[in-house]
């Protein structure tokens, strides 16, 4: 009694609704006690807490009874049964002021229901203090993050677009969770191939050192005829072949004209970084190339090493082929420079997760190279840190089901791509008069909000291995459907009165967001659509005519209407769907959230009046708070968020 009575005491101290972390965690921590308390000879037992998939039956619920009974069968003399288990659970939860009721279902499942006054608290305590405190807590304090990484004077794909989009929203949820991240540009800057790049330069621009990085143009095409030239004249080849080695003994001549050539792919790829924001850190396959020799070194001396038809390779279970370490002209390869970076950002830089970026087709590369850094005892096989993972993903489709090209040329370039979306949401915005309400300025951002916007959340919202079509009607989508509902009996009403009825009580800001008895509007799932809906609530605050600060300063936010209740357990759930998110390292969770949470306003402004209502100042904070949380999710999908529209 003593015991839980203290238990009881501190745990009312840190599950306060202040208290950082998500609700799930904080309510974890609550079922730990509980669990000592009702087993305490099962030490360090889990606590299994999820959200309930039915809300009938509560928010929240703990599932650990059915495991802890099947462990205990036959040695208990107390508990008979799983549900016997569950009740006792429920009955040792620490008083809190988190908790209202407890009921148990089944096999012991323990439904909980959280005090509605400590979802205001929460909620309130975030208005105050930042989104910033809803940040969970993860099991790691550094990561790296390895993603785009384009290779120079190749082609920068749609496959490098959607590992820039996803990794990058990998690292900002990471941030999010207080995580220090190293956001990484592994970018394809050695090899052979710059042999010949570097020989072809030389040939076509003798004054090469003092022309302008524009001058060469177009890096790709560059590409090709040096690689036409290289498999058609033999003494090119030879040349070619010879410049390796100048270049890798450390020629300065040799060294400069690579980084000539670098420094125009990085041009390119600058281009498509600051159009989508995105933030990275180059360092490069050449940067590992001092530290090589070293780390095959140790990986020889753990006789990992073997020789195979001339080249020096790692055998690894599972597979045929080796892991080729030293090809058989003494070169090193792109698995010998993942080893070695592996080891740098590990001992060097003391990451302890490592996340790579890359579409599905690199899986068994990664799954190669894990495995040999496993035999060299690098890896750990459980879950210790350092831990890697392989974040692969689908291709990127057209409109035609094939793999996503442009009409006219063979290859889509990134930054065309991308102007198009703009232009594209730029001329939607001039057809609706924006032009003539709006600065210049406000014109261009708004379109590239909603441009690049498009294109990310189109490629989020989808699980990331599937393959996903590339289409830009579909993305910039701003059209309602209409469902039907129930039975449809009147004849008179006719599909055309019936729109002409909802678009006359749509809101302002252009969209219908009304449910009727007769029919359900949706809207689609883009960026397009969630960004008007957060304007669209910036539009209900500006419309309040209060200032929100002001009312932020007593906390009055009553969760009375269902809705009301609905909306705020979304919100304040929010921590916990960024752990899932980044743990599981799928973004689309988090889309799939913000997805709902724009539903489940729409639900609660169709119910329940804001302005001049008796509730206004606690209705108004509700929107704010949503409003804060939808912008939470935008900056982590990497989206601008729009206040008007
Ligand atoms: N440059 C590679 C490519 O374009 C991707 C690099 C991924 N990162 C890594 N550490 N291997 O396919």
């Amino acid at each position: 009694v003593t015991e839980s009575t203290a238990a009881a005491g501190s745990t009312e101290m840190s599950q306060n609704a202040e208290t950082i972390g998500s609700v799930r965690q904080q309510l974890a921590n609550l079922m730990r006690e509980s669990l000592r308390a009702t087993l305490p000879e099962l030490d360090e037992e889990e606590p299994i807490v999820s959200a309930c998939n039915n809300p009938k039956n509560g928010d929240y619920q703990c599932n650990n009874a059915m495991g802890i009974f099947s462990k205990i069968k036959g040695k208990s003399t107390v508990f008979k049964n799983p549900n016997a288990i569950g009740q006792a659970i429920a009955k040792n939860i620490p008083e809190s002021a988190m908790v209202e009721r407890t009921s148990i279902a089944g096999p012991g499942f323990v439904n909980i229901v959280l005090k509605t006054d400590w979802i205001e608290e929460k909620i309130y305590r975030m208005l105050v203090n930042g989104i910033g405190t809803w940040g969970p807590v993860l099991p790691v304090t550094k990561a790296v993050v390895d993603f785009s990484s384009p290779n120079i004077a190749k082609e920068m794909h749609v496959g490098h677009l959607r590992s820039t989009i996803i990794g990058d929203c990998i690292a900002n949820m990471l941030e999010f969770c207080h995580v220090d991240v190293l956001r990484r540009n592994h970018v394809g800057d050695w090899g052979t191939q710059f042999g010949m790049l570097i020989e072809y330069l030389f040939d076509e621009f003798p004054n090469w050192e003092d022309i302008g990085d524009q001058a060469i143009g177009d890096l790709q095409a560059f590409y090709k005829k040096a690689k036409g030239k290289f498999d058609e004249d033999k003494d090119f080849k030879a040349r070619a072949q010879q410049a390796v080695v100048s270049l890798q003994g450390g020629d300065e001549r040799y060294r400069a004209a690579w980084k000539k050539i670098c420094d125009i792919s990085r041009l390119e790829f600058d281009q498509v970084y600051k159009r989508l924001k995105v933030t990275l850190e180059e360092k490069g396959e050449s940067f590992y190339n001092p530290y090589i020799p070293d780390v095959v070194d140790q990986l020889r001396s753990k006789n990992l090493i073997v020789e195979s038809n001339g080249a020096q390779v790692i055998r690894v279970d599972g597979y045929e082929i080796p892991l080729i370490v030293i090809k058989t002209d003494g070169g090193f390869n792109y698995a010998t420079t993942d080893l070695t970076a592996f080891w740098y950002r590990t001992n060097v830089e003391k990451a302890e997760w490592l996340v790579y970026v890359t579409d599905v087709g690199q899986a068994q590369h990664f799954d190669m190279v894990f495995k040999a850094l496993k035999l060299a005892g690098w890896l750990p096989s459980d879950c210790r840190i350092p831990k890697t993972m392989h974040v692969g993903f689908g291709l990127v489709l057209g409109a035609d089901g094939k793999r996503f090209r442009t009409r006219s040329t063979e290859v889509v370039r990134l930054v065309d791509l991308l102007d198009e979306a703009k232009t594209r949401s730029k001329d939607e915005l001039i057809n609706r008069g924006k032009d003539k309400e709006w600065s210049k300025e406000e014109l261009e951002a708004a379109a590239e909000a909603l441009g690049y916007g498009a294109v990310k959340y189109a490629d989020l919202k989808n699980n990331r291995l599937t393959n996903y079509t590339f289409d830009f009607e579909q993305m910039l989508d701003i059209r309602v459907s209409i469902k039907l509902v129930g039975t449809w009996t009147s004849e008179a009403l006719s599909w055309d009165t019936i729109i002409r009825h909802m678009l006359r009580i749509a809101d302002p800001a252009g969209m219908c967001f009304m449910v009727s008895p007769l029919a359900i509007v949706q809207q689609g799932n883009t960026a397009v659509y969630l960004l008007y809906a957060h304007a669209r609530i910036c539009s209900i605050l500006r419309n309040s005519k209060k200032d929100i600060e002001e009312l932020k300063k007593a906390n009055s936010i009553a969760l009375a209407h269902p809705s009301e209740r609905v909306l705020g357990l979304h919100l304040v759930r929010f921590g916990e769907v960024v752990e899932d998110s980044v743990t599981n390292l799928l973004p689309n969770t988090l889309c799939e959230y913000l997805y709902s949470l724009a539903g489940l306003f729409t639900d609660f402004y169709t119910n329940c009046k804001v302005i001049d209502s008796n509730e206004e100042t606690s209705r108004l904070l509700l929107c704010e708070a949503t409003a804060v949380v939808m912008r939470a999710c935008f900056k982590l999908l990497g989206i601008t968020p729009l206040y008007r529209l």
